[in-house]
């Protein structure tokens, strides 16, 4: 992540601790508490003792309840050791690049991306290939640009659907497209990182990739508890996929951090034991986020100039913001991309964003709505005051 995003994260922190209410609009995870059978299930694992090493793949109680998942909602179907559970996704998409690049190798990321995957890409000494998408395209893989973009080094592709950060859901129809080209090249393997799928607002549906015809050879399935079960702290996430690249993964994490905690895979399984996509426990969670996309969608939508892709699912909102670029403000400077725009908003509006440069596309600016849907409204009316100063008065 460029240092100059960290930078307005860190004064965001810093006017906070001095009294100064700022909104925070920056967060990657939800704002619920963890459901109180999850967290029950935790504690019960602690008062039973439950407290020492597990396997370091993870307990077979919680990966045969990940393997029913995977068949039952994803129609995807592994053995218990072609699963390996991490300390949350991210471990699970670092130890499957390095299972599977070799120095030099391509990883082909779609941008907007996730922060994490062409910096992942580089600890294993691949080449992160970015893929620019477009807003009007509800920023979603150019299939014929992906075609042209291959080449003899090119060995995974990261797909994540739903998005962060722009809650783009791939169509089964755009997968089956994408896996014609994989079938075509095969040295290339799919990273399908699947973290968001139970935030997922309908009509839109959640396709898994490996469950598309020749796939499941083809790709590493992850995914894990953080988002839709609000568990981020309890770090679970796991990678599901042919043996090979499975063992490796394990191999790695034998010797990095071994199992995760005995204590969040007891309440993993009871997360997994919720009911299908987590029940009505994450369908409510679901219906609140889907309230405040409308909100936003609606308000932002209003604004002369901002281009909108509809998320479809996650929880963050990725618009564009490059109609306001170019403008001077007093004792500012001139708002010349998506970092000094978020920097402007923070010290006039006292709203905390992400810019869209640390995600690979400068034209947007992301705004998560894991916040209550009063706070949406406060942050919302304070950024476009924000944003009105911005323009020449005859055009307001
Ligand atoms: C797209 C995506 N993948 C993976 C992760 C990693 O989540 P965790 O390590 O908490 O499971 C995140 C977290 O922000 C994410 O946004």
């Amino acid at each position: 992540m460029p240092s100059k995003t960290l930078a307005i994260i860190d004064r965001a922190r810093a006017l906070v601790e001095e009294g100064v209410p700022v909104i925070s609009l920056a967060a990657g995870e939800s704002d619920f508490d963890t459901p109180s059978e999850i967290a029950e299930a935790g504690i019960n694992a602690i008062s039973e003792g439950y407290t020492r090493y597990t396997p370091n793949v993870g307990t077979i109680e919680l990966r045969n309840a990940i393997r029913r998942k995977l068949e039952e909602e994803n129609e995807i179907s592994y053995t218990p050791d072609q699963i390996v559970v991490s300390n949350g996704a991210k471990q699970s998409i670092l130890q499957g690049v390095m299972a599977v690049c070799s120095p030099g190798d391509e990883v082909i990321i779609p941008a907007p991306f996730w922060v994490s995957y062409p910096e992942i890409a580089r600890l294993a000494d691949a080449t992160p290939v970015i893929l620019p998408t477009r807003v009007s395209n509800d920023f979603l893989l150019d299939p014929m640009l992906l075609e042209a973009s291959l080449t003899e080094k090119s060995r995974l592709l990261i797909i994540c659907s739903p998005s962060n950060p722009t809650g783009s859901v791939y169509p089964k129809e755009l997968l089956q497209e994408i896996s014609r080209i994989v079938e075509k090249h095969p040295k290339l393997l799919v990273l399908s990182d699947e973290t968001y799928e139970h935030i997922i607002y309908a009509p839109s549906t959640h396709t898994s990739f490996a469950s598309l015809p020749g796939m499941w050879e083809r790709t590493l399935t992850v995914n894990g508890l953080s988002k839709a079960f609000a568990m981020t702290g309890w770090r679970i996430g796991y990678i599901s996929g042919p043996l090979h690249f499975i063992s490796a993964c394990a191999k790695i994490q034998s010797q990095f951090t071994s199992g995760a905690s005995s204590i969040a895979q007891k309440a993993g399984v009871a997360a997994l034991n919720l009911g299908h996509a987590g029940g009505e426990t994450v369908a409510n969670m679901v219906q609140a986020y889907r309230e405040r996309r409308d909100f936003l969608v609606k308000s932002f939508g209003e604004i002369d100039g901002v281009k909108i892709s509809i998320p479809q699912g996650a929880f963050h909102f990725f618009i564009d913001v490059s109609c306001f670029y170019g403008v001077e403000v007093d004792s500012f400077g001139t708002i010349d991309g998506s970092e000094a725009l978020c920097r402007y908003l923070l010290d006039k509006a006292r709203v905390a964003l992400v810019p869209g440069e640390a995600f690979g596309d400068d034209n947007c600016i992301r705004i998560s709505y894991a916040a209550s849907l009063d706070t949406l409204h406060d942050g919302f009316a304070r950024i476009k005051k924000a944003l009105m100063l911005l323009r020449p008065a005859a055009s307001i």
